[in-house]
Order: C-alpha cells, then structure tokens, then sequence
C-alpha cells in the first residue's frame, strides 16, 4: 500500500455519516471533521440552536450537511428522523453514537450522598448514556442490516475501566456502553454481515458542558481538587483537546480499519496506562 491508497481511505466522498449530540462539544468537532474529508453529514440533536455554524463550517468544505431533530431516548422521534435523512442522501453509511453525559443532580458530593441520589436523576444519566446509544444502534444499524454494510462507533469514557468516584450512574452507563459496543459487533457479524463494524472510543478528559462543574470552579475558572488530580493521572500532563479524537475516529469509521470490529480505544493522554506510581 502506499500514501495515495491510504489517503483515499480517509476521503468519505458518498459517504452519509450521522452524529447523534451532533451540535455538542465533541459531536460537533467530529461532523466537522467528517465534513473536512467530503463526507454527507446529519447533525442529530435534541437542540439544533448550535447548529447554524456547523452548517456554515460544512458549507465551506462543499459538503452535504443537515442538522435534524432527533431524541436518542424516543425511537418514534428516532424513526422521524430517520426518514428525513434517507429522504435527503438515500443511506446511512455510519452512526456515531455522540449523544450522552452527566449531571450534577447524579454525582455525590458533600451535600448530597449516595444514598440520597434522587431515582430521576440517576435514570436519567443512566438511560442517555446507555439506551441513548442502544436506541440509534436499532434504528440506523437495522438499515445497515439490511444494506449488509456500515459502521457504528460508540463513545465509552475511561469510566468504563475502572469507576470514577462521585458518578456510578455514569460510570455504570459507560461500562455498558463498552459492553454493549462488543456485543453489537459480535451481533451484526454473526447474524447480518462482517462488514458492519461496531468499535468504540474512550476519551479521557476533554473540558465540556457535561463536567465543567466537576473540573473547574465556576466562580473563579481554577482546577477543582478533581480537575488537579486529574491531571496530575494524566501522563501527558493535560486535558484532552476535542481535536485530540478525531485521527482515531476517522481511522475507525474508514475502511483503514476494515477488520477492526468490537475494540474500545482509550484516547486518554495515558491516563487508564497510569497506575499512579
Ligand atoms: N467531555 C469529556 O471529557 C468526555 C469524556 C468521555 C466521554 N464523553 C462522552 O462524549 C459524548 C459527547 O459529550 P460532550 O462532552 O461533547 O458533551 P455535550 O457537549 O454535552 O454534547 C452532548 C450532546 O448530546 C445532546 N443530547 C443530550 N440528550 C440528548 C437526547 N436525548 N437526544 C439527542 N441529543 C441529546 C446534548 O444536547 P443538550 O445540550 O440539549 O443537552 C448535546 O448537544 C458523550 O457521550 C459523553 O459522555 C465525554
């Protein structure tokens, strides 16, 4: 193989690619970078608000790009939009599952114990981040069922190796979503076709909506405790820029990684290497 085969690999010219939490922080950078190698991008989101300047951005690249309402926990919602988009590109090539989070109301903290977690807050964080992916992989892998092709790729989080402490909903949410990522490629191999790939990434710690009020004091901008630990586990010595991901997420959603199927790959500065000492 040489440059020009390897290069042509990553241009997903034709391609349609969906990225549900598509107007989120991470989600966002990966359609744009989805955008910047020519493919046909949906931005799935329950709030389309953010979505005007990923429009422009993918405008500027020459790409097809919509942004599309969509509710990863309602498979009717789901269905809707998946008629829109195979209205407008005609197939599904790849979904990425980027739909997910915390909240402060399911994490422990000085004035709030485990054992005083309210059920709605933990269903809640549960339910986004574990049926949040179950439900598109359903609606979108069933499509690539039927077309015997596509790739799915889950987003898992390094709670899924080892718990974080103050967040087992979302720690078990994610250990799932792990899980979950190996049991669909071993699923849609066997029983659909080898050549519908499911892998997942594990970012380690990107500064976002989701854990600014865990990482960084809101008053005053500075690392928590947390956030200095944190770092201080990071090899690499630093958060995680979102443009960190991208290199492993184009390389997984191209046929470079053809015979990549159930991996979960840490990006994570070192972190889940570290054993502290
Ligand atoms: N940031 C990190 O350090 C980190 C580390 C590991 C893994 N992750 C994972 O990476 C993924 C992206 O996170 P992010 O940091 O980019 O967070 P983010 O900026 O909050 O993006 C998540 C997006 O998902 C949307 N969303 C929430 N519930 C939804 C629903 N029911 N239906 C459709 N869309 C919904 C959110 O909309 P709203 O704004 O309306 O809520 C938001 O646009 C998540 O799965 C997260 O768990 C993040």
């Amino acid at each position: 193989m040489n440059l020009k085969e390897l290069s042509c690999m990553y241009d997903f010219k034709g391609r349609t690619v969906v990225v549900t939490g598509g107007t989120g922080i991470l989600g966002g950078e990966i359609g744009c970078a989805l955008c910047g190698c020519n493919a046909n991008v949906v931005f799935l989101d329950r709030n389309l608000d953010p979505a005007q300047r990923l429009l422009e951005y993918a405008n500027s690249c020459g790409v097809r790009a919509i942004a599309v309402p969509g509710d990863v926990l309602d498979n009717e919602s789901l269905a809707r939009s998946a008629e829109i988009i195979l209205n407008e590109f005609g197939q599904v090539d790849a979904l990425v599952n980027a739909a997910g989070g915390n909240k402060p109301q399911a994490t422990t903290s000085r004035d709030l114990s485990f054992f005083d977690l309210p059920p709605e807050a933990l269903r809640f964080v549960f339910d986004l981040n574990i049926l949040g992916t179950v439900f598109p992989s359903q609606v979108f892998g069933k499509h690539m069922a039927q077309r015997g092709d596509g790739v799915i790729l889950n987003i898992s989080s390094m709670n899924a190796f080892r718990p974080l402490t103050r967040i087992p909903a979302y720690s078990a949410a994610k250990a799932g979503v792990s899980n979950f990522t190996q049991w669909l490629a071993v699923h849609m191999a066997q029983e659909y076709s080898p050549k519908i790939r499911v892998n997942a990434i594990a970012p380690g710690f990107f500064l976002t909506n989701q854990n600014r009020f865990l990482l960084t004091d809101e008053k005053t901008g500075e690392l928590t405790p947390r956030g200095r630990s944190i770092i201080e586990h990071t090899p690499m010595g630093r958060f995680g820029d979102p443009q960190d991901l991208l290199g492993a997420v184009l390389w997984l959603l191209s046929p470079a990684a053809a015979f990549i199927t159930g991996a979960v790959l840490p990006i994570d500065g070192g972190f889940s290497a570290f054993s502290g000492v």
